[in-house]
């Protein structure tokens, strides 16, 4: 999604921002908050004429306690810089994804960003402690604890977790960092078949208990879209799905043992038809690189219709099959891959150039599939401006007017992020 706009302001301070929205408030004008501008629902791009206050100079940390792992920053963080800033203190952030180096971690608690570590280290809304936010007229609302707990009546900073800007702009984070893992292992398997992917998730999370910390897959489509526009090549067998399996803990012979008795089982059982090992950080890398750059992949091969759901995870490929039989040869590619772990499944589907027929054919078909199994139309990245009209799929309508009270509540004239997040009728 493109847009444009005449003002971009660049703050570096919370009162900065308190300054400008205060401004904006007394005189009407809509603020489209923006960091580092990866988000794929296109909430961070303005519609019309919309200021956009960019959180790229608000890139301090504040502070970190090392016993506690602490972090304390600003909103503009990149989050790569933020990893490794806590790395070099022996501490990782809970969350990791593909656009880290440049997505701001703003902008990642603003859009309650999902990522690689959520089977590990789950939600944002778990992990961040607390949050500066300016509100619509300019308040500073400084919720900036760093308590493991503060039971305190309303939990505010959920509010604006997930918000996408449209109710405050989130200027400082404090968020629990876990230690760095002493080991980390990264297996890539070939599964024969969907079933088999699921039956070695069990596997894995029975065989390898606590020190499971991902598992992902993508199809072979997927694997062909890598090859193909990245040049990247698979580093096993050619199978119908590949699964990343990653371990991370705190004894190197103790997980490296529980990884080869797995892998012993895994493959025995024909779960598993082909595998590899990393153990250095060079093949580590490699090995995710075939999983985080999918997306990069997809952009290449033509116009991308882009569905990311939440289903029951025995259900999660069913709708990949439904797809590819109802679009036939009107689709390039029709892909699923996802944090399978998180019952979080990426459906792609790519075409020449945009078709309405096409779209037709894909909504309101993808939602009403998903909502038949009281799934998710929108898992981790967000609602924006792409997905406001479907929210009505998995929300009842009372939830959707409570979210339009809290917005009035907050945001009366509508500056903050407008036309975004909000649900417009179906
Ligand atoms: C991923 C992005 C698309 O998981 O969320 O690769
Ligand atoms: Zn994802």
């Amino acid at each position: 999604m493109r847009g444009c706009s005449k003002v971009l302001l660049k703050p570096r301070t919370s009162e900065e921002v308190s300054h400008i929205l205060r401004y904006c408030h007394e005189k009407n004008l809509a603020v489209n908050t923006q960091g580092g501008n990866t988000g794929l629902v296109g909430g961070s791009v303005p519609v019309f004429d919309e200021i956009i206050l960019s959180t790229a100079l608000m890139n301090q940390v504040v502070s970190f306690q090392d016993i506690s792992g602490i972090l304390v920053c600003q909103a503009g963080c990149i989050l790569e810089e933020l990893s490794r800033y806590v790395e070099e203190r022996d501490f990782i952030m809970p969350l990791d994804l593909g656009a880290k180096g440049s997505c701001h971690i703003g902008g990642n608690l603003a859009t309650n960003a999902g990522g690689l570590r959520f089977l590990r280290y789950g939600s944002l809304r778990g992990t961040v402690l607390g949050l500066e936010v300016v509100l619509a007229d300019g308040t500073i609302l400084n919720c900036l604890t760093s308590l493991r707990k503060d039971n305190t009546g309303y939990d505010l900073k959920q509010l604006f977790i997930g918000s996408e800007g449209t109710l405050g702009v989130i200027t400082a984070v404090s968020i629990l960092c876990p230690p760095k893992p002493r080991a980390v292992n990264v297996a890539f398997l070939g599964c024969p078949g969907f079933a088999e992917v699921l039956q070695t998730f069990s596997t894995c999370k029975r065989m390898l208990g606590e020190i499971l910390s991902a598992y992902e897959f993508m199809d072979a489509e997927c694997m062909q879209l890598v090859r193909q526009h990245l040049q990247l090549t698979s580093p096993v067998q050619e199978s119908p799905f590949y699964v990343l399996v990653e371990t991370s803990g705190s004894k190197v012979e103790h997980d490296a043992e529980k990884l080869s008795s797995f892998l012993e089982h895994a493959l025995g059982s024909g779960l598993v038809t082909d595998g590899t090992l990393a153990t250095d950080q060079g093949k580590t890398k490699m090995l995710w690189a075939l999983r985080e750059r999918i997306t990069e992949a997809l952009a290449r091969d033509g116009y991308v219709y882009k569905y990311d759901v939440s289903l029951p995870v025995d259900r999660l490929y069913d709708l990949v099959i439904d797809l590819r039989a109802r679009l036939g040869s009107q689709a390039k590619h029709v892909v699923g891959y996802g944090h399978l772990g998180d019952g979080n499944l990426h459906l792609n589907v790519t075409a020449e150039a945009f078709s309405p027929s096409l779209l037709g054919d894909l909504e309101p078909y993808v939602y009403e599939w998903t909502a038949g199994q009281r799934g998710s139309v929108s898992a981790e990245h967000g609602v924006g401006f792409k997905k406001q009209s479907v929210l009505g799929y998995s929300k009842p309508p009372e939830a959707l007017q409570l979210m339009q009270q809290l917005k009035t509540l907050l945001d009366p004239q509508g500056i903050l992020n407008p036309y975004k997040t909000l649900p417009t009728r179906a």
